[in-house]
C-alpha cells in the first residue's frame, strides 16, 4: 500500500515531478507530509499557516501526521491576508525561541510567503527590511543561512510553492516588497486537491485569475526565454478549461487538482517576469489591503488593451492554441473579459459561460499608479 492509502488511485491520476522542485501531486498526497519534511532535512518544522485556516482541521491533520511521524511541531499563525513585516518579524521570533530548524507552511500565498520568508529570514544577520529585492537583493542574503522548507498550498494562485520569491507589505510605507533568492525555493511540495476544496467560489475564481495573470504575463514579457512561453501557453489552456469548472463546483477534484498544477505553472512561467498588471496591483494591494487576485483581474483588460502593439503575434499563436471563436489580441481580450467580470461581478457563476464582454462592469482604472515595471509598451510614469 503507499504512503497515500488505497483509494488514491480511483479518483484522479497522482505524480511526483521534479521541476521546478519536487512537486508530490495528488489526491491523498498530504499522507506523504512526513516524509517530505524528513527528505527536506527538517527534524524540528514551525509550521505556518494564516489566522483565518489556523483553526482549519487540515492544520491539525497536518500536525497529527508530522507528530505521529516523530516531527515535534509548534504552529505559527499571526499571519494575515497579504501579509506585513510585523507578522514575518514574529514568525521570525517564533522560529528562533522554538529552536526550529525549517518550516512547513499550510495554506494560500500569504501563509506560503510568510513561511518561506521566515525561513530565509529568521537567521540573517541583517534587518529584515534590508534584504527585499530593491533594498540589498539577493547579494545581501547569506544562503547558507537560509533554513529549508517545506509548501502545501491550499488556494491555487500565488504559484508560491513553485517560486524564489516572497511578496511581504512593509508597513511602514504601505508598499510591496519582493524578497527573492534561489535558496528560498521549497525543498518539497505537496499539491493535494483536497485541500483546496473548502476554498470558496470567489477567492477559487480570484486566485484563478492570478495564475492566469502569471502565465500570461510570464508569456507577454519581452525577454527571450523559450521555455518559459512554452509552460505559459499550456497553462493558459489547462486554467480556461478548468478555473470555470472550480469555481462552478468546488469538489470536482480534477479540475481542483489541474488549477494546482496551472498555478505552480503560473510561477514557473514568470520567472521571466512579469507586467503591468502586477506593477499595477501590488501597490493597490499594499495601500487597500485587497486581495492580489481581485486586483489583477480588474487591471487585466486595460493591461491588453495597453500592450496591444506589442502583444498581438503572441496572442495570435495563443488564440489558436486555445482555439478562441476570435482570433489575436481581439480574441485573446473576449476571453480575458469573460473571466475577469465573472470574477469581479456579484452574480458571476451564471455569466462564466457568456461570450459577452464585460467592460460595463469593470470599474475605471486607478488616476495613479507608482513605479510601473518593465511591461511590453512601456507604462507612463505618472507624479
Ligand atoms: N510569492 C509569489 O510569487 C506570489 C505571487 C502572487 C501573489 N503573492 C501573494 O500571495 C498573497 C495572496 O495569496 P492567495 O491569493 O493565495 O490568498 P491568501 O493566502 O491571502 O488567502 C485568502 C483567504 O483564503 C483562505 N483560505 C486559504 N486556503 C483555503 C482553503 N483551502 N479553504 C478555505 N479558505 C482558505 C485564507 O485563510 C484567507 O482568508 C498576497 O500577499 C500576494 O501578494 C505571492
Ligand atoms: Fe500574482
Amino acid at each position: 500500500m503507499s504512503e497515500r492509502g488505497e483509494d488514491d488511485v480511483s479518483v484522479f491520476p497522482s505524480g511526483v515531478w521534479r521541476y521546478p522542485t519536487e512537486i508530490r501531486f495528488g489526491v491523498g498526497a498530504i499522507a506523504e507530509l512526513p516524509s517530505a519534511v524528513k527528505s527536506a532535512g527538517i527534524a524540528r518544522p514551525l509550521v505556518v499557516t494564516d489566522n483565518g485556516l489556523a483553526g482549519h482541521a487540515m492544520i491539525a491533520d497536518a500536525r497529527a501526521r508530522l507528530e505521529a511521524a516523530g516531527l515535534p511541531t509548534a504552529l505559527f499563525s499571526q499571519v494575515r491576508g497579504n501579509p506585513v513585516g510585523a507578522d514575518i518579524e514574529a514568525g521570525m521570533t517564533a522560529f528562533r525561541d522554538g529552536d526550529h530548524d525549517g518550516v512547513v507552511a499550510i495554506g494560500g500565498g500569504s501563509a506560503l510567503d510568510a513561511g518561506k520568508t521566515i525561513a530565509m529570514a529568521a537567521r540573517q544577520p541583517r534587518a529584515l527590511f534590508d534584504l527585499h529585492v530593491s533594498a540589498g537583493g539577493p547579494a545581501a542574503i547569506d544562503g547558507s543561512r537560509v533554513a529549508p522548507m517545506v509548501a502545501v498550498p491550499t488556494t491555487a494562485g500565488t504559484g508560491s510553492e513553485t517560486g524564489r520569491a516572497a511578496v511581504v507589505t512593509d508597513e511602514r510605507v504601505h508598499e510591496k516588497r519582493i524578497f527573492l533568492h534561489a535558496t528560498m525555493m521549497p525543498k518539497v511540495v505537496i499539491e493535494d486537491p483536497q485541500l483546496t476544496v473548502g476554498l470558496p467560489a470567489n477567492l477559487t475564481a480570484w486566485t484563478g485569475m492570478d495564475a492566469l495573470a502569471h502565465c500570461f504575463e510570464g508569456l507577454c514579457a519581452p525577454e527571450l526565454h523559450p521555455f518559459s512561453d512554452g509552460v505559459a501557453v499550456e497553462g493558459l489552456r489547462v486554467i480556461k478549461e478548468f478555473l470555470p469548472r472550480a469555481v462552478l463546483d468546488g469538489t470536482d477534484l480534477e479540475a481542483r487538482g489541474m488549477m494546482l498544477a496551472a498555478a505552480s505553472m503560473g510561477s514557473t512561467a514568470f520567472q521571466k517576469g512579469l507586467g503591468a498588471i502586477h506593477s499595477l496591483s501590488h501597490p493597490v494591494g499594499a495601500r487597500y489591503d485587497t486581495h492580489h487576485g481581485l486586483t489583477n483581474a480588474v487591471f487585466f483588460p486595460y493591461v491588453i488593451v495597453h500592450n496591444r502593439a506589442s502583444i498581438h503575434e503572441k496572442c495570435d499563436r495563443l488564440a489558436a492554441y486555445l482555439a478562441l471563436p476570435k482570433g489575436g489580441v481581439d480574441g485573446v481580450l473576449d476571453w480575458i473579459l469573460t473571466c475577469a467580470s465573472a470574477s469581479t461581478s456579484r452574480t458571476p457563476w451564471r455569466s462564466w459561460g457568456s461570450t459577452t464582454p464585460g467592460w460595463t462592469r469593470l470599474p475605471p482604472p486607478p488616476r495613479r499608479i507608482r513605479r510601473p515595471r518593465a511591461t511590453p509598451c512601456r507604462c507612463s510614469r505618472p507624479t
